[in-house]
């Protein structure tokens, strides 16, 4: 070993006690984790802004398998799943909520009843937040029972998804063009490429904004709360986030085409404006946020490969906290 390599180990944990970066990690892929990556942009790696720089992970990693992790964006099924195995999981804030639709084709006999469904054959993207709609939807306004109908899931390379026209073979609207299914759900822009590749005069279209919409959260640990640290620079970032919320929500234009870039998923300007109206920036904790998620936890405990029955409200309650967002709001907007 080098002398000089040596004589400096002694120093080296001064040196690197904690990491200076804040760390966030999400499937840029998705449009509502667009947000993240353009907050960093903006405000972290930008060199007229006086900010420390942050490091975006691409991915959804777990805050226990990369303790460099600060902050962890996504579905809050991700969080039903991780919450059992980690008490000290805690969600912050919402990101984006996005509301889902099924979309199904005239040629198959379905109508505007959402009865109309019973024996179909419904393309779905598996353990998703979607196929958690479509269950909902089926069983709530349609009144049917998994026996009633038959979920698809799709496969290939992007499991069935389309992010441009015209939709691969062996995509889900390609399915439904086929005939191969009768409907489909899935997150966009799959479901509105969907009825751009039956055409809208052959598409019957299913949604309900109040039964159910994907909360998109961030969230992290207790010990990351606890580290006098971390915890300031994830309350800036919450202030963060909120003041690109707001561009999001209010100046779309402005957005649009670096979204569009940043997903890296090939969907257009012009189709993300069709879809925008489907996602809402508000941001902060909605008030249905525990019982949405104790509702979800259900389902997703239906889930054999899990091993276990759903989680108590009390236990959901333990991981939701609204204090970092409180102490954001009390030093006001950036
Ligand atoms: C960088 O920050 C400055 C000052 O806040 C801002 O005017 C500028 O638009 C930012 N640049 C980018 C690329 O976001
Ligand atoms: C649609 O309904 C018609 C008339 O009842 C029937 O002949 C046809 O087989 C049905 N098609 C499908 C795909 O269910
Ligand atoms: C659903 O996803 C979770 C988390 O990734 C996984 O543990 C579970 O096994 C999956 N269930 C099925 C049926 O694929
Ligand atoms: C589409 O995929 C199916 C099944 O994989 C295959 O049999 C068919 O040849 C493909 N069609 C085209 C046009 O590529
Ligand atoms: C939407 O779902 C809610 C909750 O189940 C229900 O009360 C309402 O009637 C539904 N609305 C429509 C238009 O289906
Ligand atoms: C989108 O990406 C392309 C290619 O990398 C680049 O030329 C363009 O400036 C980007 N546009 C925006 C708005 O970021």
């Amino acid at each position: 070993m080098y002398p000089k390599l040596l004589s400096l180990l002694p120093i080296l944990p001064l040196l690197t006690p904690i990491s200076a970066t804040l760390t966030i990690a999400a499937r840029s892929m998705l449009i509502e984790a667009t947000p993240l990556v353009i907050a960093i942009q903006d405000y972290y790696n930008n060199a007229s802004s006086s900010f420390a720089p942050a490091t975006f992970i691409n991915g959804l990693p777990d805050l226990w398998q990369n303790p460099q992790i600060d902050l962890d964006a996504g579905a809050e099924v991700h969080v039903l799943h991780d919450a059992p195995h980690h008490p000290d999981l805690r969600v912050l804030t919402t990101v984006a909520e996005v509301f889902y639709r099924i979309v199904a084709t005239r040629s198959s006999n379905i109508t505007s009843d959402p009865t109309s469904l019973r024996g179909k054959r419904i393309g779905v993207r598996s353990n998703s937040t979607s196929e958690y709609f479509a269950y909902r939807y089926l069983r709530d306004v349609a009144g049917l029972n998994p026996g009633d109908y038959t979920f698809v899931p799709g496969s290939g390379a992007n499991s069935g998804l389309c992010y441009t026209l015209p939709c691969a073979n062996g995509t889900l609207p390609d399915l439904l063009k086929k005939g191969e299914i009768d409907a489909l759900t899935a997150y966009e822009p799959t479901t509105e490429l969907a009825i751009q590749t039956i055409g809208e005069d052959q598409a019957v279209v299913f949604r309900n904004d109040s039964l159910y919409r994907e909360l998109s959260v961030m969230y992290t640990t207790q010990a990351k709360l606890d580290d006098p640290v971390i915890r300031p620079k994830i309350i800036q970032f919450l202030r963060v986030l909120a003041k690109v919320q707001e561009v999001f929500a209010k100046e779309p234009k402005k957005i649009w085409e670096r979204v569009a870039n940043i997903t890296g998923s090939g969907v257009s300007v012009k189709t993300l404006e069709e879809v925008w109206g489907l996602t809402r920036w508000t941001g902060g904790l909605p008030e249905d946020t525990v019982d949405l998620l104790w509702e979800e936890d259900k389902w997703v405990a239906l889930d054999e490969t899990l091993g276990r029955g759903p989680m108590t409200r009390e236990r959901i309650e333990s991981h939701v906290y609204g204090g970092a967002l409180a102490e954001a709001e009390r030093l006001g907007p950036l």
